[in-house]
């Protein structure tokens, strides 16, 4: 049975929502399930706003056979191909042979490549600023390049002056009956997995997305319609200004990430002692084991804080091997403009602390704290010293006012 969700008097959420899945893209943990986002606009031609994953297929057949009620489908707007949007496409054209397929000349190569299909579609491939009348709407096609992918782009609906946003925008976690971001409490509930999503999946283009930025910023956008999860209908300043922040690489607070790797402890004792000092001079702090957080998680909060401590055991004459997959993921995901310091533990021949600063050192504006704290096996009384020098370095280096105390 369908379950449709109208967004306008002529436009339509025929999407699904998956909660079984345990991992999106194998990576990433979606505990609040996910939701793939597909748009029907009911105009004098109908157009469809890309598709959907390959778990959600049959409910988006079904909303979208009964939202047609009958008529034809005139047009696929194909925004992203990746694999969660596009896998229908397929069963689509066997299914509605008449359609035109409006999408960029990369994205007409991505078809071919991933799919086998008999239908011979009609292609109309658009260009920058390209445009689509479908009746009572113009529709403008934007390129997103790299925001995620490098097909991407986007579309500007200039009557209703609805923005479809392909990935950006969007957000971990099913819909559960809603489909505005205003129905929920989304600052609470959300916001987290917006940045978990943003960080992790967009997150090392951010010179691109600052591109969409600013080609959408003189627009006059009164809705945001993304790939995943719910539609900015109000306060969207709230989500804008959340992605000037991550894609400038500009922390949102100040506030110290605290990330450590012990295999007995003792490592863990000294990050804790510097968590406590930190508390003690009003700093805000988050930790981690690394361990047992997920890399991605953490890259999250590194993106939301303005400090990061990196408490690592020598392993195997290197980084211990979760450290190592995180500083790899921060690296990769372009993290920059953060203030770090570091804990080296090492009985004998301690490596790990020299080689996270190597890797944070390829990163632009890494400013290390003059002093790393080394642990030998454990730490002892008479380091604590050094701890509060740590513990002043990161405060000094961070506005008072901004601090919560
Ligand atoms: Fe949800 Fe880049 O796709």
């Amino acid at each position: 049975m369908h379950c449709i969700k109208k967004i306008t008097e002529d436009l339509l959420w025929v999407g699904g929502n998956d909660r079984r899945l345990a991992m999106f893209e194998g990576i990433y943990s979606v505990p609040y399930g996910v939701s793939y986002n597909a748009y029907l606009l009911l105009d004098e031609k109908t157009v469809l706003f890309d598709t959907v994953d390959k778990s959600v297929e049959d409910r988006f057949f079904e909303n979208l056979t009964e939202s047609l009620n009958g008529r034809a489908l005139d047009y696929l707007v194909i925004q992203h191909m990746e694999p969660d949007h596009s896998a229908a496409i397929p069963r689509l054209l066997e299914r509605y042979p008449g359609i035109t397929i409006v999408c960029n000349d990369k994205t007409a190569t991505f078809i071919k490549q991933f799919f086998d299909y008999a239908a011979s579609p009609q292609f109309s491939i658009v260009k920058e600023g390209d445009t689509l009348c479908s009746g009572k709407h113009t529709l403008q096609f934007m390129m997103a390049p790299m925001v995620h992918w490098p097909e991407v782009m986007v579309t500007y609906d200039s009557t209703d002056k609805i923005l479809f946003s392909a990935d950006a925008f969007g957000c971990f976690g099913a819909l559960n009956g809603a489909i505005f971001a205003d129905e929920v409490d989304f600052a609470k509930d959300y916001m987290d997995d917006a940045r978990r999503y943003y960080t992790n999946i967009v997150g090392k283009y951010g010179v691109q997305t600052q591109s969409l930025l600013a080609k959408v910023s003189p627009l006059d956008v009164r809705m945001i319609c993304p790939l995943h999860g719910f539609v900015w209908r109000k306060d969207l300043p709230d989500i804008l200004s959340k992605y000037a922040l991550w894609s400038s690489y500009t922390p949102e607070e100040s506030g110290v990430t605290i990330a450590y790797a012990s295999v007995y402890g003792n490592t863990e004792n000294g990050a804790e002692i510097l968590a406590a000092r930190l508390r003690d001079r009003g700093v805000k702090t988050v930790m981690f084991d690394v361990s047992v957080t997920p890399a991605s998680e953490i890259l999250s909060a590194a993106f939301r804080w303005s400090h990061l401590v990196f408490a690592s055991t020598t392993y195997n004459m290197g980084i211990f091997v979760s450290m190592e997959a995180l500083i790899h993921d921060l690296v990769a995901h372009n993290i920059q403009n953060r203030t770090v310091g570091i804990i080296e533990n090492g009985s004998w021949a301690a490596t790990s602390g020299r080689l996270i600063r190597e890797q944070l050192e390829t990163c632009k504006n890494i400013t290390f704290l003059d002093d790393m704290l080394h642990i030998k096996s454990s730490l002892k009384a008479t380091q604590l010293v050094e701890i509060d020098a740590m513990a002043d370095a990161l405060c000094a280096s961070m506005p008072k006012a901004e601090r919560f105390s």
